[in-house]
């Protein structure tokens, strides 16, 4: 099976695009629901956590995983993958190879979390295949709560989405990477805010289409994964309000099996 941890249930957001691009595929999803934001977190914490969860996802059969949080990705994909010899996935990569095939003119924004913007990994990894590219980031840190409470369409939630593109809107980047597992929910809001000529990168559905790319030309691979679609949801604490917004984010319902990490 294939399995995915983000440090709550925004990463439900990738489980999603992997439903619709490997249909069938048997899942396992880790939310970190106790200790999450990671994007608050030091990356010391962040890779120790990250870790942990990848040997509960092993421990449970997973083949390979894919790490949806982006926070996570951006600071602990290194010391995973040195860590346990089996394929990890990570969301900046994919996103990032996306934007530069999309934006025109090599302008691209990023928004995240502070963790995320601060390691300065989506520059980074742009600027390594377009040294040229223009890039900006700027980080959300009320999306995140705001998603939590369901808060989706509220006016509030609108003018504070305004308020955090103004600074990217005013360098008039034409390509936004949503650089955190929330954002894909707020992407009608974030599309109008930021206006219809930018082209926005949604990070779940790239990892979704590289891991799929990924299984097709590693068969042997492929074939010890399941495909029974068999999901399983844990997360480390169950709140009810986590299960109301899993099973809206996934039109289905989910039972949160509660797991101590
Ligand atoms: N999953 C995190 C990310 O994508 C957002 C929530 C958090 O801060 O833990 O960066």
């Amino acid at each position: 099976m294939i399995g995915i941890f983000d440090s709550g249930i925004g990463g439900l957001t990738v489980v999603k695009a992997l439903m619709e691009h490997l249909y069938g595929y048997d899942i396992i999803y880790l939310g970190d629901t106790a200790r999450s934001p990671y994007g608050t977190k030091s990356p010391e914490t962040v890779k120790k956590y990250a870790l942990e969860n990848t040997e509960f996802l092993l421990s449970k059969g997973a083949k390979i995983v894919v790490i949806a949080c982006n926070t996570a990705s951006s600071v602990a994909t290194e010391i995973v993958a040195e860590n346990f010899d089996v394929p990890i996935f990570e969301v900046i990569t994919p996103a990032v190879e996306l934007s530069i095939k999309t934006s025109h003119k090599q302008c691209i924004g990023i928004i995240g979390t502070r963790a995320t913007v601060k390691s300065c990994i989506y520059e980074k990894k742009i600027k390594e295949i377009n040294p040229q590219a223009r890039v900006y980031s700027k980080s959300c840190p009320l999306l995140v709560p705001l998603v939590e409470e369901g808060w989706l369409n509220k006016p509030e939630t609108k003018m504070i989405v305004k308020k955090y593109l103004h600074s990217l809107k005013v360098r008039q980047i034409d390509t936004l990477i949503l650089g955190c597992t929330h954002y894909p929910l707020l992407n009608d809001i974030i599309q109008k805010k930021i206006g219809k000529r930018v082209s926005i990168i949604d990070s779940s559905i790239a990892v979704a289409s590289n891991v799929k790319t990924f299984l097709e030309k590693h068969w042997e691979l492929d074939d010890m994964l399941g495909k029974k679609s068999r999901y399983t949801f844990f997360v480390s604490d169950v709140t009810e309000q986590f299960e109301k917004t899993a099973t809206s984010m996934l039109k289905r319902n989910i039972n949160l099996e509660h797991v101590k990490i």
